[in-house]
């Protein structure tokens, strides 16, 4: 028999149904739960959003509440976790950080083995408040810092910033930080979400399934492009350097970070709201350089290649801005799309089938095992 059409990274298959979110590349949209994303980062807080998510509707006052206490009371990690992170090497990477700290929460979690969908909740919930406080104790223990204890009291996004850099900024910046974390919470069948729920398929549980999709989002293609697109910007410099920069890059074609998408092809709907909020990002700090180069690469980009930028090229210069070290851009990336993650892990094991595709084999022959002697 012949060879099947091959679908190289399947590339145009729809591999299930799915009614989370929805990508529109004709007219540059995403919905969640059929909202608007940019409505949804305008109007509402991260907190409704990853109700949104996991329940299918906004939140009233008195859910939101509800969801926002609940939450809050599961931020702290155990004092075996807090002993494990110490012991990370002080140089590792801290997405593979979270990854670990994640992988060793599901040891920990006492409904671990149960992947009801009540207790996967339950899970995803937990995760959802801790790993801001595993990412921040691994950063600080890398510091040599001790961790700061999350206060209850404390938004998701000023939980955040007080955990990772020991105080709460003003509102705006505490604005353009959730804002990131929506427009980062949820994107179909993206590699780290289908990862989750691949693992989802064979019945595994929640955290397996988080801790596969962080492995998944570290890759620079994926999650990682978050922050390679703030090492570019500042291997480049400044916007009077950019044009000729980017001119080498072509000259050796070379991937140019934040750039391309493979669903949206005339632009990403998500970076002009998160553009707004990184261009108020620079206006706090007094700082145009990134914004300014962000500018002139991408004109050039547009006008030679005729490819937009993605997500990942204004939120790195963002995350930058408010003060964040580039290496913790992926782990924030993780802390919003946990609330995506856990969806898709929920809806797969409510309408479950093993996901096993087939592979084309062009290997050799089949042949006898020669004997030692004659290889
Ligand atoms: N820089 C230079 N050329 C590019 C880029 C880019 N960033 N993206 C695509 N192209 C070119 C690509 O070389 C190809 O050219 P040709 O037809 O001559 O071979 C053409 O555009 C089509 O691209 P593709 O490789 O077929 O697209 P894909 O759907 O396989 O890949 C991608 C999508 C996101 C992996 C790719 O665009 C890329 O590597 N971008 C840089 C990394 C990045 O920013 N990733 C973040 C993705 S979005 C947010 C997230 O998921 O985290």
């Amino acid at each position: 028999t012949g060879k099947p059409t091959i679908y190289k990274g399947l590339v145009g298959v729809y591999a299930d149904v799915s009614a989370i979110s929805k990508v529109m590349p004709e007219t540059n949209s995403l919905t969640y739960r059929g909202y608007a994303v940019q409505d949804l980062a305008e109007n509402c807080s991260f907190e409704e959003v990853a109700y949104l998510l996991w329940e299918g509707e906004l939140p009233n006052a008195a859910q939101l509440a509800a969801f926002k206490a609940e939450t809050a009371a599961e931020r702290e990690i155990s004092p075996a976790l807090h002993r494990v992170i110490r012991e990370f090497p002080k140089d590792g990477h801290p997405m593979d950080a979270i990854r670990t700290a994640v992988s060793f929460m599901g040891m920990e979690d006492p409904e671990t083995a149960d992947v009801s969908d009540a207790a996967q909740r339950r899970k995803a919930k937990r995760l959802f408040a801790k790993i801001p406080t595993a990412i921040a104790a691994a950063y600080r223990a890398s510091k040599g810092l001790e961790p700061l204890r999350p206060d209850p009291s404390h938004s998701f996004a000023e939980n955040v910033f007080h955990l990772i850099q020991g105080k709460v900024p003003q509102p705006e910046v505490l604005k353009a930080f959730d804002v990131s974390m929506i427009l980062y919470a949820e994107h179909t069948f993206n590699a780290s979400t289908y990862t989750a729920r691949l693992v989802t398929s064979s019945g595994a549980e929640m955290h397996g399934a988080i801790t596969a999709g962080i492995a998944s989002l570290k890759g620079p293609l994926h999650g990682g492009a978050n922050e390679a697109v703030m090492h570019m910007l500042k291997e480049v410099g400044g916007p009077e350097q950019a044009e000729e920069w980017l001119s080498t890059r072509f000259d050796h074609k070379a991937l140019v970070m934040g750039f391309g998408h493979r669903v949206y092809k005339s632009g990403d709907s998500r970076v002009p709201t998160m553009t707004k909020y990184a261009e108020k990002m620079a206006e706090v700090v007094g700082d145009r350089r990134w914004m300014e180069t962000s500018r002139v690469l991408a004109a050039k980009m547009l006008r030679e290649k005729n490819i937009h930028p993605n997500l990942d090229f204004p939120a790195g210069p963002a995350y930058y801005l408010m003060g964040f070290e580039i290496p913790l851009f992926t782990p924030l990336f993780v802390a919003a799309r946990i609330t995506g993650w856990a969806s898709h892990v929920l809806e797969q094991a409510a309408d479950n089938r093993l996901i096993r595709p087939l592979s084309w084999y062009t290997g050799l022959e089949q042949r006898p095992v020669p004997p030692m002697s004659a290889r």
